[in-house]
């Protein structure tokens, strides 16, 4: 059955300093505490390796935000999936709608970033959601449907079974805005049956589909008990190891 997960997304957030600093309250906060789902902080690059070592001997998954669409060679500041994957870190946010908009990452793109990712090991959560203007012109199953088909449906249903989706409205991030639990809940029922169609029930049953956007501890709770909502994908109140841990105990 799939895993239900919390992951911190930090973006551009702490120095490798505060970043270690938070990475170690995240452990404090958590120690002796049972969890109900996998817990994983994703940070910029410069922090892998230290928060590596800083969460070394507990269950707390470490990942990147980005990697690059290419091997190796000259590709003057990029980060490929093996130099992620040599520091440790076990999973890599991929397809995150700021690297979209902000980066220009097309669906060709975000293809090589997964399969080189899988490649080196890592679990891809791959990011998918509207935006404001499509969502109420009534697109946002199109246009989820498309991101989800354009750079995962190469993958062999093996394959695929290592994907997580985040599902990710743009006009709920950092916003404040949540979606409401019903939006989110029909939403990820809708990601479920497309990979469903593409990959068969058991494939699609097994794939955890996290909920992204302005998630904090007082809305977790009526999220994660979706039946098709298998955690989130947060931002600002990743930051604060309480926060943090207020949603890692909402399940
Ligand atoms: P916020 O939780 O800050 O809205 O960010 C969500 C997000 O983009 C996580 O990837």
């Amino acid at each position: 059955m799939r895993k239900n997960i919390v992951a911190g997304n930090w973006k551009m957030n702490t120095t490798l300093q505060e970043g270690v600093a938070l990475a170690n309250e995240i452990k404090e906060a958590l120690n002796g505490v049972e969890t109900k789902c996998d817990v994983v902080i994703a940070t910029p690059f410069t922090h892998l390796v230290s928060v590596v070592a800083a969460v070394e001997g507990t269950s707390i998954g470490v990942g990147a935000e980005n990697c690059a669409d290419k091997t190796e060679g000259a590709f003057t500041g990029e980060v490929s999936a093996k130099m992620v994957a040599s520091t440790g870190a076990q999973y890599v946010i991929l397809g995150h709608s700021e690297r979209r908009a902000y980066y220009h990452e097309t669906p060709e793109v975000l293809k090589e970033k997964v399969l080189l990712a899988l490649e080196n090991n890592l679990t891809p959560i791959f990011c998918v959601g509207e935006v404001l203007a499509e969502r109420e012109a009534g697109e946002h199953f199109n246009v989820v449907a498309a991101q989800v088909k354009e750079s995962l449906f190469n993958l062999t249903a093996d394959e695929f079974s290592k994907i997580v989706i985040a599902y990710e409205p743009v006009w709920a991030i950092g916003t404040g805005k949540t979606a409401t639990a019903d939006q989110a809940q029909e939403i990820h029922a809708f990601i479920r049956q497309t990979i469903a169609e593409k990959y068969g029930n058991e494939v699609a049953d097994n794939t955890s589909i996290l909920y992204g956007g302005s998630c904090k501890p007082s809305n977790a709770g009526e999220l994660f008990a979706k039946p098709d909502v298998d955690g989130g994908l947060i931002g600002g109140a990743a930051l604060k190891a309480d926060s943090f841990l207020g949603i890692i105990t909402a399940f």
